[in-house]
């Protein structure tokens, strides 16, 4: 069963910033965005490209290849060409830590 595993803590990612990491053989994204702490897949859905090298503009997120944006809080396309959604995942807050649920 899918449990919440300690990844990062809050102080590692900065206020409209994004990190990247690898856990069991996923890579995952956690942004802040104005102190919310989002987690989701790390490789576009067009070509591979790894999000964490995007810009992000509030939930926005674009990827630096060929522009394709998502919504980080659903993992929706918002622009093309991204062909499908990226898989967000549950994020808890304890103290300093932040713990994803894969
Ligand atoms: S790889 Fe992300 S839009 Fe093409």
């Amino acid at each position: 069963m899918a449990k919440f595993n300690k990844v990062a803590q809050k102080s590692d990612i900065e206020n409209g910033k994004m990190k990247e990491y690898k856990i069991d053989g996923k890579t995952l994204v956690i942004a802040n965005v104005d102190g919310e702490y989002l987690a989701f897949d790390g490789i576009c859905t067009h070509a591979y490209c790894a999000l964490a090298g995007g810009f992000l503009d509030s939930y926005t997120l674009t990827c630096y290849c060929h522009g394709g944006q998502f919504d980080i809080k659903s993992g929706e396309v918002l622009s093309l060409p991204p062909p499908a959604p990226i898989n967000v995942y549950p994020v808890k807050i304890e103290d300093d830590d932040i713990l994803i649920k894969l």
